[in-house]
């Protein structure tokens, strides 16, 4: 008996023939997981390679941390219940763009543009949608760079195109936004106005400090490209 028979007897012992269909489903869902993991690490490595060139001529890191995650199958449920669609392996294609998730944190507000534009100007991506709560910040105070895009995960015999949602934010940002969601997360009562309103103001500090904190950047880049020409000139 071959190994497929094997399995086959197997599924027929196990589950039974109508059970069978659901076994077969699961498969489908397993395999859709093994692609959007497989789709996380590829634009993983994209922002990585931008962050090891960009380092290599400034000297600095654009990017801080990467980090990444699949929903998971209750949220997964959870999530197309609330959209009222069915659960089936196409409806999570066709209606979640966030199953696979990275997220980007970088040093500076500009190295949020910076690496975004770098990384939608690649010609095997493509941007689905953008959603810039930097430019125009949610009204709880909320900022980052949203995208959704697609990239081709190449099998061995097929070529998958799969969304990855990408959220890019300064550190600072990141900061908020992490303890925003601890203290908010299903607690009524962190949705009073005045705790409402001291997280917008917290956010808009924040917000200063990160525009503060690039402007220190530039000044210092431009005492230094100074001081280069002065001592080229003076070689000259
Ligand atoms: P979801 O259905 O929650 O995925 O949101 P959406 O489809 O309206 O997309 P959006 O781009 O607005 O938000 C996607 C993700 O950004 C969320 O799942 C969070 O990770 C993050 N996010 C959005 N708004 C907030 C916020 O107010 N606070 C925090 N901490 N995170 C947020
Ligand atoms: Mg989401």
């Amino acid at each position: 008996m071959d190994k497929i028979q094997e399995r086959e007897e197997f599924l027929q012992k196990f589950f039974g023939d109508s059970n069978k269909i659901a076994f077969e489903q699961l498969k489908q869902f397993n395999e859709l997981m093994v692609r959007y993991n497989c789709a996380v690490r590829e634009i993983r490595t994209k922002f990585e390679v931008l962050n090891e060139e960009l380092s290599f001529h400034t000297s600095r890191n654009p990017i801080e941390s990467i980090s990444s995650r699949i929903k998971s199958p209750v949220s997964i449920v959870n999530k197309l219940a609330r959209l009222g669609k069915d659960l089936s392996v196409e409806a999570i294609e066709e209606n979640l763009n966030d199953v696979a998730g990275i997220r980007v944190i970088c040093s500076f507000i500009d190295d949020i543009y910076k690496v975004a534009d770098m990384l939608a100007k690649q010609d095997d991506i493509t941007v689905i949608q953008i959603k810039d709560y930097i430019q125009k910040p949610k009204l709880n105070g909320y900022r980052s760079y949203h995208m959704i895009v697609e990239v081709p995960v190449f099998f061995s015999e097929s070529k998958q195109i799969t969304r990855v949602e990408i959220q890019l934010r300064t550190v600072a940002m990141d900061f908020w936004a992490s303890l925003e969601h601890q203290m908010k997360y299903k607690k009524s009562t962190a949705d009073r106005p005045e705790i409402s309103a001291e997280l917008k103001s917290c956010a808009e500090v924040i917000a200063a400090t990160d525009a503060r904190m690039q402007g220190i950047r530039k000044r210092i880049e431009m005492l230094e490209n100074e001081c280069s020409e002065q001592k080229n000139g003076g070689v000259l």
